[in-house]
């Protein structure tokens, strides 16, 4: 990693510095610019504060991956706390959804939100595979209630329950992806031991970015549980080598909304 620093506009405030979660620019004072520490380029894990927090533009980062995309200096306005309150209180899982499908230029821009979220390391392990195809969502719908046959007679936790959901589904009755028209797994590498709390980050991210975008969404557990587990579910979804879904969330236009934020339990906290 390397750094230019327009010496003009530099004022020397030693931001860039304060902020490098892992000391990769040295201290600056008004003689010395910003400026890689000596032996510790290779520690940079391009998160990009350096240029994000310096208050003149006057640092700008050479990432040894310079396919990283989308920085962007607009910001958007003050959001106050009660607004933002609640817009995230808003927020409900969606169980009924419009037929119309969602354009790929709306999933995309919904996912590119997701690509700023926190990650540990900054390691941005997720990548998505987007079940756009209603039919092939009642594919994966189909395929977790056969992995709950197999469960049924079986000591999992869930053994006693998936009988009423199969039966459900006999019914006619999607209980499993509740119609939803599109699917959407993230996916990360096997071996990370970070990158399942990366994934539930950025797909939290989608969740909470969706109804800015008109969309609903649903946590879809059943589809998660399965994923991890029934092989010929995994089959299904052909995932690159090493990569494995993490979650699995249902998404589309929702069919009703709510007007009300609804009760929660009240607020428990420990204070030390
Ligand atoms: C990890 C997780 C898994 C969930 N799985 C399902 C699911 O399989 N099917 C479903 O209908 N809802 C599922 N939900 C939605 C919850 O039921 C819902 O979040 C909860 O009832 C609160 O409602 P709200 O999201 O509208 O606030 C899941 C939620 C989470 C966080």
């Amino acid at each position: 990693m390397t750094i230019n620093v327009d010496s003009d506009t530099c004022t020397r405030c030693g931001i860039c510095s304060e902020v490098c979660p892992l000391s990769v620019i040295g201290p600056v004072d008004e003689e010395t610019l910003p400026r890689v520490a000596e032996g510790r380029s290779g520690m940079c894990i391009s998160c990009g504060h350096c240029e994000a927090f310096c208050p003149t533009g006057a640092l700008t980062q050479s990432f040894a991956d310079e396919s990283q995309t989308g920085s962007q200096r607009e910001t958007c306005g003050e959001i106050s706390p009660d607004n933002l309150g609640i817009y995230l209180k808003s927020r409900r899982s969606i169980r009924k959804y419009r037929p119309e499908p969602v354009g790929k230029e709306t999933i995309e821009a919904l996912l590119d939100v997701a690509r700023y979220a926190a990650s540990g390391g900054n390691g941005q392990p997720v990548e998505w595979l987007v079940i756009r195809d209603p039919k092939e969502v009642q594919k994966v719908a189909g395929l977790t209630i056969e992995w709950m046959r197999e469960l049924a007679n079986s000591n999992h936790p869930m053994s006693g329950y998936v009988p009423h959901l199969i039966a459900a589904w006999e019914r006619g009755s999607d209980i499993i992806c509740r119609g939803a028209p599109h699917l959407l797994i993230p996916n990360i590498p096997e071996e990370s031991p970070i990158a399942p709390t990366d994934a539930i980050i950025a797909l939290t991210t989608v969740d909470i970015a969706a109804p800015a975008f008109g969309l609903g969404t649903c946590w879809a557990g059943f589809v998660a549980m399965a994923s991890r587990s029934y092989r010929p579910l995994q089959d299904y979804y052909a995932l690159p080598k090493g990569r494995i879904p993490a979650y699995a969330m249902m998404f589309g236009y929702p069919r009703h909304t709510p007007h009300l934020i609804p009760r929660r339990n009240p607020l428990k906290v420990t204070w030390r």
